[in-house]
C-alpha cells in the first residue's frame, strides 16, 4: 500500500500512465483507489468546476489557491487517508506540488505561505513518491491543441506554462529523493510504463 502522485504539464500523458499502473496493480490483486485533484469528492468536484470555468468572475490568484486547498483538505480526509488506512494503494493525479508549480511558479504567489497551506490542507500527509512526467511546453501545447475545450489554465500563455515547468524542476532539485522524473517527451506510453514498473520493483513495492 503506497501513495503515488503524478504531476506534470497538462498534456504530459499522466492519465495513460495512471490507468496502466492501476491495471497492473489490480492484476496483482491489490486494491487501488485512483483519484485526482481538484476533485475526488463531491465538494472537490464542485470546486473543480468553479476553478476551471472561464469568465469575468473567474477566481483571482489568492482565491484560486484557497479553493485548491479547500478541495485538497476534503479529499485527504474523505478519500486519501481512509483508503491508506484500509491498506489500499492511492494513485492521485496532482497534489501539493501542483499548488507550488501553478500558484507559485505560474501565478507568482510567495512560496512560504503555499507550503504552509499545503501542510495544513493535507494535515501533513505526503506522497510516498511523486512522478513527474516531464515534457517541454511546446510538446504539451501541441498535444493539448487537439482537445476541443481549453480550461482556464490551458488558455494561459506559453510563459505561464514555462514557469510551471521550471518550478517542477526546482522542486525536484530541492528534494530529489521524493521524485521519479520520467521522460514523457520522447518515450511512448509502453516505455514509460516499463520505467515506472522498474522503479516500483527496485523499491520492492511490487
Ligand atoms: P488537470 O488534472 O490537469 O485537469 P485536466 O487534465 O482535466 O485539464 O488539473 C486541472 C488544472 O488545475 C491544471 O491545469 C492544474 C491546475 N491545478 C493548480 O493550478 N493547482 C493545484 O493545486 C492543482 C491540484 C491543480
Amino acid at each position: 500500500m503506497h501513495f503515488i502522485v503524478f504531476e506534470g504539464l497538462d498534456g504530459a500523458g499522466k492519465s495513460t500512465l495512471i490507468k496502466g499502473l492501476a491495471a497492473d496493480l489490480k492484476a496483482k490483486g491489490q486494491s487501488v483507489v485512483v483519484t485526482r485533484e481538484p476533485g475526488g469528492s463531491v465538494l472537490g468536484e464542485e470546486i473543480r468546476r468553479l476553478l476551471l470555468a472561464v469568465g469575468p468572475d473567474a477566481p483571482r490568484p489568492r482565491a484560486e489557491l484557497l479553493l485548491y486547498q479547500a478541495a485538497r483538505a476534503q479529499h485527504v480526509d474523505l478519500v486519501i487517508r481512509p483508503a491508506l488506512e484500509r491498506g489500499d494503494w492511492v494513485i492521485c493525479d496532482r497534489y501539493t506540488s501542483s499548488s507550488l508549480a501553478f500558484q507559485c511558479g505560474g501565478r507568482g504567489i510567495e512560496e512560504t505561505g503555499v507550503q504552509w497551506l499545503n501542510q495544513f490542507a493535507t494535515d501533513q500527509l505526503e506522497a510516498d513518491l511523486t512522478v513527474l512526467l516531464k515534457v517541454s511546453v511546446a510538446v504539451s501545447e501541441q498535444r493539448r491543441s487537439g482537445r476541443e475545450f481549453a480550461d482556464r489554465f490551458e488558455q494561459e500563455k506559453s510563459e505561464f506554462h514555462q514557469r510551471v515547468h521550471d518550478h517542477y524542476l526546482k522542486q525536484v532539485a530541492q528534494a530529489p529523493e521524493k521524485w521519479l522524473v520520467l521522460d514523457g517527451e520522447t518515450k511512448n506510453p509502453q516505455a514509460l510504463a516499463v520505467d515506472l514498473r522498474r522503479e516500483l520493483e527496485t523499491r520492492k513495492w511490487l
